[in-house]
């Protein structure tokens, strides 16, 4: 195995440790995390489905049926698979599709889960045909088929597994195949957070950090954080230190604006790379349509990372439309960039 595989206590203390950290799993990210449902702000009707389903398992004394998760980077869909476990007492193994290479990497997690432990696949839909398909048996009939020989001498052997749940995640829900999407008994996705929403978990984090932040400043840096929790935390750590290395240690609205400008977030929460990209539709392509894969070249990006962590927050917005044809920009995003429209 190649990459991280965390288990977790139901607690929530890591147990057992691989490498590399992503920045989902940093221990300051994971401080900031709500642990239990009731602290999850937001994302209303998600939160609803998953009381109803860990409720009525508990009242049956059953594991919760499969869930998959769908959404933007950044929303939340680490942070639920911890609450589920947090909240129906289970163990939590964490991996991503692409950490698993061969079918003995998952068949090696699967056979060491206890009866309604949690694991979570991020990235699912990167994880290796070869390994998928010793999921869908996992899923079902909480069994792995072993094949030994082949032809006319092959024979399978069943091996069974302990009744756990499987949360997947995934940025992209249309490159997961039907198989594997129709094995979740759970479907949700996750959209962008309102102003207010983050409003109120910046103060949350803030005060969880031992930050002082008031209201102007507060909402200065929600409404500047493309609807993402993660983002939200993120730059607040940023004015953090700068108003303590460049200011008097206070944060306000003069302080927000003066940290987000150094770091390149504009005044809707557009990244360079977001106004690189509008630039490039804009300048390059005439305004489009153009396809995902012209842009990345000219940008020397790559065409995933456009789709996934760029795309989805201008779609929001209505800066850019997808069409048949490929991607355009709308009047909205040439006015936000100051170009004049005849
Ligand atoms: N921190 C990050 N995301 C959060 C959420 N949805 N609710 C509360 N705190 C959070």
């Amino acid at each position: 195995m190649s990459d991280e595989i965390m288990t977790y206590s139901s607690g929530g203390e890591e147990i057992l440790s691989g490498s590399c950290l992503s920045d989902d799993h940093e221990p300051e990210i994971l401080s900031l995390r709500p642990m239990f449902i009731s602290d999850y702000i937001g994302q209303g009707e998600v939160v609803e489905t998953l009381k109803i389903a860990i409720e009525a398992a508990k009242q049956r004394g059953e594991p919760i049926d499969h869930v998959l998760f769908h959404g933007p980077p950044g929303l939340g869909k680490t942070t639920l698979a911890h609450i589920i476990a947090n909240e129906t007492g289970s163990n939590l193994t964490v991996t991503s599709g692409p950490a698993l290479e061969k079918g003995g990497d998952l068949i090696g997690i699967l056979t060491h889960l206890e009866e309604g432990d949690i694991l979570f696949i991020d990235e699912i839909h990167r994880t290796p045909k070869t390994v998928e398909e010793f999921l869908y048996p996992a899923m079902e009939d909480f069994a792995i088929d072993f094949v030994f020989d082949k032809g006319v001498n092959a024979r399978s052997h069943r091996y069974r597994l302990k009744r756990f749940v499987l949360v997947g995640a995934t940025t992209r829900v249309g490159l997961l195949s039907a198989p594997l999407r129709e094995r979740f008994g759970i479907f949700r996705t996750l959209d962008f957070y309102s102003e207010k929403e983050l409003m109120v978990i910046v103060r949350r984090s803030a005060s969880l950090l031992k930050i002082e932040i008031g209201e102007e400043a507060a909402y200065e840096l929600s409404r500047r954080s493309r609807g993402t929790p993660r983002i939200v935390n993120r730059l607040l750590k940023r004015v953090r230190d700068y108003a303590q290395v460049r200011g008097d240690g206070v944060i306000n609205k003069k302080t927000v604006k003066e940290a987000l400008a150094l770091e390149g977030v504009d005044e809707k929460g557009l990244t360079t790379l977001d106004c690189r990209y509008l630039k490039t539709v804009i300048e390059f392509y005439k305004g489009g349509p153009v396809g995902i894969e012209a842009i990345a070249a000219t940008l020397q990006e790559e065409a995933d990372t456009l789709v996934d962590v760029v795309e989805p927050f201008l779609l929001k917005i209505g800066f850019i439309v997808r069409t048949s044809s490929g991607r355009k920009a709308s009047e909205e995003a040439y006015r936000h960039l100051g170009y004049s429209i005849e």
